[in-house]
């Protein structure tokens, strides 16, 4: 998986992504990403990127020009004609199962904005799908460019080693993680649940799921609701 990132800040991005899990998979080079200034394709004189909008109002625009021209540079390096993610809190939300749509790509570009907004031409002429990572409204799109990249990086195989692997986490079957405890067997009074001590795996499995339904069903009804659709038409 090849992520191309469009932004004003790469070093924001790089910083991130060269940490931990990402970091050992770029270094085997499961993932690989590349960042392009928007800054460094302006053809203004002062490498101004942004302008006041036509029709007043608050606050700055990215232009199109910069934006466009980065993304053919992206084009041209990449040989191919990658999906182009423009993260806006205008987007469909993302969650899982768009990770794991995201991640069966070779190549996927992030289009991260400021100040206002990019100006629509250039967003109508690029960008593919429309993606937010919550009702809420960030300073610019690299942290939510990372959030993506990091979920779907993980889904990539080769990424995470057995141990880290999602197989048995949350939202993989649609429910919530049951809890979980290490050692020492009693901390504070509070003892790990008998069952988990007995080596008995039936019921050791029996009561995990039955934890994961109680805690989706307090903490995500929503989550519940789809899982389990007949329960809730009773
Ligand atoms: N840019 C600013 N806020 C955002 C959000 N919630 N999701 C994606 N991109 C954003």
């Amino acid at each position: 998986m090849k992520f191309y990132c469009m932004t004003l800040f790469p070093e924001m991005v790089e910083q991130a992504m060269n940490t931990s899990i990402l970091k050992r998979a770029m270094e085997r080079e499961v993932i690989k990403l590349n960042t392009y200034n928007i800054r460094d394709y302006t053809l203004d004189r002062h490498n101004k990127v942004d302008d006041y909008t036509y029709g007043g109002g608050a606050g700055m625009l990215m232009q199109a020009q910069p934006v466009y021209d980065t993304y053919q540079a992206i084009k041209k390096d990449a040989g191919t004609t990658p999906r182009v993610i423009y993260v806006t809190p205008q987007g469909s939300q993302f969650n899982q199962k768009k990770a794991g749509e995201l991640a069966q790509e070779d190549n996927l570009v992030f289009l991260c904005g400021h100040y206002e907004g990019i100006d629509e031409r250039v967003l109508e002429e690029i960008v593919t799908d429309y993606i937010s990572i919550g009702d809420y409204v960030l300073t610019g799109g690299e942290l939510a460019a990372l959030v993506m990249m990091d979920a779907v990086a993980r889904l990539v195989p080769g990424v995470l080693n057995n141990e880290e692997s999602f197989m048995t986490e949350s939202f993989s079957d649609g429910l919530l993680e049951y809890p979980q405890y290490s050692r020492p067997e009693e901390w504070m009074g509070k003892r790990v649940p008998e069952v988990l001590l007995s080596g008995h795996h039936a019921n050791i499995e029996k009561w995990r799921l039955e934890q994961s339904k109680k805690r989706t069903l307090e903490r995500r009804p929503d989550l519940y609701a789809l899982k389990y659709p007949q329960e809730h038409k009773l």
